[in-house]
């Protein structure tokens, strides 16, 4: 398995362009509000992110026609913007950016919820967020990645709802997507272990009802089965000595300190 462990120079470059990911979704929350469409959001961060002297890394990416993705309600992933599509209050809306800069990607994503909404919506964006805080804990030199996973799904086994298994975390750096791939349920393979220096994203995908997802006609678009309402949130972590670094952490977003270094 061919992991790149990043060192120091990289490490800065990544802090960076993970700085800027996480500005893009503080910046463009003000504008998640009912009427807009995801185009009008699309172009904002596009806009945002050209102005940083940094690329949209989505754009183009396997030819998807966008600078960001944006998945509203049962929309599990890789929803494409669209100027005809227009948020209404309620709506729970995943954003997610991917940024290039000094040759360096970062990827994050973030619910936003639309005004008001209701109680099991919330409830599913609390529980995406706390399944990929709950790893942050288990990020350590010397346990296995599968640990990840492991404390995915014994989380989400407690709640009403279920993990989407076709899409997983990836390591990052001078490439989108490169290995070591991050899967967020339980499985059996223990031999790949967290090493400082490695860069991965975190990105559960949570549905409010049953796990199975298709993809649209559009060829991007990830829906829910059942059209029940999926949620997801990414971060881009840094595996350091004694711990991680999250990357793209935004400065306005609190992480509890119950999430961080319960060192053994
Ligand atoms: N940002 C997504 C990820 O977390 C990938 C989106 S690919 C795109 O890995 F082409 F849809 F943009
Ligand atoms: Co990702
Ligand atoms: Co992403």
């Amino acid at each position: 398995m061919n992991i790149h462990i990043k060192n120091q120079q990289e490490i800065n470059k990544m802090r960076i362009s993970g700085y800027l990911a996480g500005e893009v979704l503080r910046k463009i929350e003000p504008y998640v509000i009912p009427g807009t469409t995801t185009e009008k959001l699309n172009q904002i961060c596009h806009n945002y992110i050209i102005q940083k002297k940094a690329i949209p890394g989505c754009l183009g990416y396997l030819g998807f026609p966008s600078s960001i993705c944006i998945s509203v309600n049962e929309i599990a992933c890789h929803g494409i913007p669209n100027k005809n599509k227009k948020l209404n209050n309620g709506d729970i809306v995943n954003i997610d950016v991917t940024v290039i800069k000094n040759q360096y990607y970062a990827d994050t994503a973030k619910m936003f919820i639309v005004g008001k909404t209701h109680k099991i919506a919330y409830e599913l964006c609390q529980v995406a967020k706390k399944s990929l805080y709950r790893t942050f804990p288990v990020i350590r030199p010397g346990l296995p990645i599968s640990i990840i996973g492991q404390t995915i799904q014994n989380y989400v086994n407690t709640t009403p709802f279920s993990i989407v298994k076709e899409y997983c975390g990836h390591g990052i750096g001078t490439t989108f997507h490169e290995q070591p791939y991050i899967l967020h349920y339980n499985y059996h393979e223990n031999k790949v272990f967290f090493k400082p220096g490695m860069i991965f994203t975190i990105e559960p995908i949570i549905n409010a009802g049953n796990k199975e997802v298709f993809c649209m006609d559009d060829n991007w678009t990830i829906c829910t089965k059942d059209y029940s309402l999926s949620a997801q949130y990414e971060h881009t972590v840094l595996v350091t000595e004694n711990g991680c670094e999250i990357l793209t952490k935004r400065k306005n977003e609190k992480i509890q300190k119950i999430y961080f270094n319960k060192k053994k």
